[in-house]
């Protein structure tokens, strides 16, 4: 099996090469060498290779630089991606589109399911919702993974780490508590995402790990697990950090797609945590 991975690079798409790789695939994985947004650069690349699945772990997930800088935002979220589902339509294989929980307002009051309305509230979430919908009608045979709060070893940055070296460096932390999701590890989610993307019952599914927290929360349950519970966190709102992009306050996603098709269930996520903290902790943290 060959497979094309974009977004390699990433905290994603590296658990995803790393697994796909340790399975037997045949792994040609892509990130800022082969810009996504390029239309006649994915065009002239993916299809020579044949593969028979395409996975785009692409994303700027820069939700507050998109609200002042839409364009750059679209180009990366909905058109890098419609030239992969544009790619993988040419190759005649599936595609796999990851989304988040951002493509929901976050007023629900309850986990939202697969079967639950959409309705964003900013550019990166309108981003992932029409890339959904152009991903559903352009890729015929597609796989669709709403995520949140991705946490691991690879990529650029993640909130566990930003929490353990703002601890180390200023003392103490200031943490917003009207925030509410399912903090889900990079790995757990690579391994929903090599199941199903290779089980041929296309679809949406909500993929996460188990457990539902606040940021201030989580915030508290990282520093007791980096050996730093006393680490003073004091609980704020989002009102007072006057971010450009609304975050959903309460957006849990319930993985109801996968329990309905028999998946196995996900681990809460306090064991992928203790898991990536144990390897921080354990001199990687730059
Ligand atoms: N992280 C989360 O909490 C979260 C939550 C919900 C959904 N998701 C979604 O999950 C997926 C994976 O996220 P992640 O956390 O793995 O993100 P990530 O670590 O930022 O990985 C994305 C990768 O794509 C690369 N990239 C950006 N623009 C590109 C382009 N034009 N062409 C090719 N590659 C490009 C990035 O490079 P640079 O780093 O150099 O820009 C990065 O290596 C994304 O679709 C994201 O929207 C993530």
């Amino acid at each position: 099996m060959h497979i094309v991975i974009c977004g390699a690079a990433g905290q994603l798409g590296s658990e995803l090469v790393d697994l796909f790789k340790a399975g037997g695939a045949d792994v040609s994985g892509f990130d800022l060498d082969m810009d996504i947004t390029d239309y006649d650069l994915v065009m002239g690349s993916v299809p020579p290779l044949k593969p028979d699945l395409v996975i785009n772990a692409a994303a700027d997930v820069d939700a507050d630089g998109a609200e002042s800088d839409p364009d750059s935002s679209y180009r990366v979220n909905f058109t890098g991606n419609q030239n992969l589902a544009l790619a993988a339509l040419e190759s005649v294989c599936p595609l796999v589109f990851v989304s988040s929980d951002y493509v929901f307002d976050g007023t629900k009051g309850e986990a939202y399911s697969e079967f639950d309305m959409v309705n964003p509230q900013s550019v990166y979430g309108r981003a992932k919702v029409a890339s959904e919908v152009y991903t559903a009608a352009v890729a015929r045979r597609h796989y669709i993974f709403r995520t949140q709060w991705v946490f691991g070893r690879y990529g650029r940055r993640n909130f566990v780490k930003s929490i353990i070296r703002n601890a180390r460096e200023k003392g103490s932390l200031k943490v917003v508590t009207d925030e509410v999701g399912k903090p889900t590890g990079a790995r757990d989610l690579a391994g929903i995402i090599a199941r199903v993307s290779t089980s041929g019952r296309y679809g949406l599914y909500h993929a996460t790990n188990e457990g539902v927290c606040s940021r201030f929360e989580f915030a508290k349950e990282i520093l007791a697990a980096a050996g730093m519970p006393e680490v003073p966190v004091d609980p704020i709102m989002h009102c007072d950090l006057d971010l450009p992009c609304p975050r959903p306050p309460y957006s849990p996603l319930d993985n109801m797609n996968l329990r309905l098709q028999g998946f196995p269930g996900s681990r809460h996520y306090s064991e992928p945590l203790a898991e990536y903290v144990r390897w921080l902790t354990d001199g990687n943290m730059d």
